[in-house]
């Protein structure tokens, strides 16, 4: 390290510590990381403070989020501030590199325009950098859903979005704090969209500038789809032709092909599920009151609510309003009375392994909710296909989803950790 460095890291680490943190990888730098959700620590059921997190499990906990405002010198926390202080001690407190996630599928709204011009990007450079610095974290994961492809429906959106944010990134490196901040983002199945609003052919530029990006293999099924399918999908390569909506393997391809070195590859992970409600005659495969059919049709003006952090619905950040999302964290599955507290199957719930996919099925044919999900089984199969293919490692969306580390403790050990 250079003195100038040297010096700047000292000056930075008085004022509150920038990346003076060495984050503590795994066996071969693999990153262990998940989202810890500040809207899920206290005053809802199941509360999960940030002291409820298994800290010695993971190298990263990424704190979500702080959301774009229409003030590129602003990024909101909307009020909880105190509790990101507290969340940066507890990491610190244990050897674990602190992140904030900026964006989010609600809080997008104004990258676009807080990268638009060279001025707004010399402005949102600070703006970032002082965050970091204010709250002396390690990191920052750019949550931007997404680039040139509108998300939730009323964020900015520009054709030059990924050639703007490419810019931005560029810049921020140069500053003395995001020199040394570790940068990622978290991004789709497809590389970020081009001018013409088709995936980039090559996004090799952003590997110069992110440490790595985390791509999110969940919600590739839901209740958009035509019919159930995997939340989560490892493979799709091995399905029928029409049932090829995304997965681990087929993004992990994508980005490589566009340029991003498997190695700063994270698999984004779900610790939820999604459910859906289908009727006895199309849940099972004809003739039988057990086995459960693939890819069965659903009653989507029939949505169940999920768990009691399923999002009943109501208006989003657009102001449009949403029906229930009906997701269910793995708790919400033991409470729910789909799992055993061992996460296997309770009795007379129905079940299915999908052997493309990789991921599992649970239906209860009284109530008529069938739950595509992952568990300590699927999660092995990411873990190991981490491990074969040389990924970076895995960030979860979120850690209090999980139920007695189930999830955790499989990937963690099928991965090599
Ligand atoms: C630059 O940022 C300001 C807000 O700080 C915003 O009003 C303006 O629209 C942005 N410029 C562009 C071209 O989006």
């Amino acid at each position: 390290m250079s003195f100038a460095a040297l010096f700047s890291l000292t000056v930075l680490s008085a004022l509150h510590g920038v990346a003076s943190l060495p984050s503590a990888l795994g066996p071969s730098g693999q990153v262990a990381a998940a989202w810890y959700t500040s809207w899920h620590a206290s005053g809802v059921p199941n509360a999960f403070p940030d002291t409820a997190i298994p800290w010695e499990k993971y190298n990263t906990v990424i704190y979500s989020f702080a959301v774009t405002t229409p003030d590129v010198n602003t990024i909101s926390l909307s009020g909880s501030d105190a509790s990101l202080y507290d969340f940066v001690a507890r990491a610190r407190a244990h050897n674990v590199a602190a992140h904030v996630g900026i964006g989010g599928w609600g809080g997008s709204m104004f990258f676009s325009s807080n990268v638009a011009t060279p001025e707004n990007r010399t402005a949102f450079v600070t703006t970032v950098a002082d965050f970091a610095v204010k709250y002396g974290l390690s990191g920052i994961e750019f949550d931007w859903e997404f680039p040139n492809k509108q998300g939730i429906g009323c964020n900015t959106i520009a054709a030059d979005d990924t050639q703007n944010f490419l810019y931005f990134l560029q810049e921020l490196r140069k500053n003395p704090v995001g020199a040394m901040l570790t940068l990622t983002a978290a991004v789709s199945i497809a590389p970020f969209n081009d001018a013409s609003g088709n995936p980039s052919k090559d996004v090799s530029d952003f590997a110069k500038v992110f440490d790595y990006i985390v791509v999110m293999d969940y919600d590739i099924w839901g209740k958009w789809s035509p019919t159930v399918g995997p939340n989560s999908p490892l493979d799709d390569t091995c399905a029928d032709p029409a049932n090829r909506a995304g997965s681990a393997v087929s993004a992990v391809k994508a980005w490589t092909a566009a340029g991003i070195p498997v190695n700063q590859i994270v698999l984004g992970v779900p610790s939820y599920g999604h459910s859906f409600s289908v009727s006895p005659s199309d849940a099972f495969v004809y003739g039988s009151q057990t086995e459960l059919a693939p890819n069965p049709k659903f009653d989507a003006s029939k949505q169940p609510l999920g768990d009691a952090w399923g999002n009943a619905g109501g208006a989003d950040a657009c102001g449009v309003q949403e029906g229930p999302g009906g997701t269910f964290e793995l708790w919400g599955l033991v409470d729910g009375g789909f799992l055993a507290t061992d996460g296997n199957p309770a009795p007379g719930i129905s079940y299915r392994y999908d052997t493309c996919s990789q991921t599992p099925y649970v239906y209860n044919p009284t109530s008529q909710v069938m739950v595509s999900f992952d568990n300590a089984d699927s999660f092995a199969a990411k873990g190991k296909y981490i491990q074969k293919t040389g990924l970076k490692g895995f960030s979860m969306w979120e850690a209090g989803g999980d139920y007695n580390d189930i999830l955790l403790d499989s990937i963690r050990t099928a991965a090599g950790y």
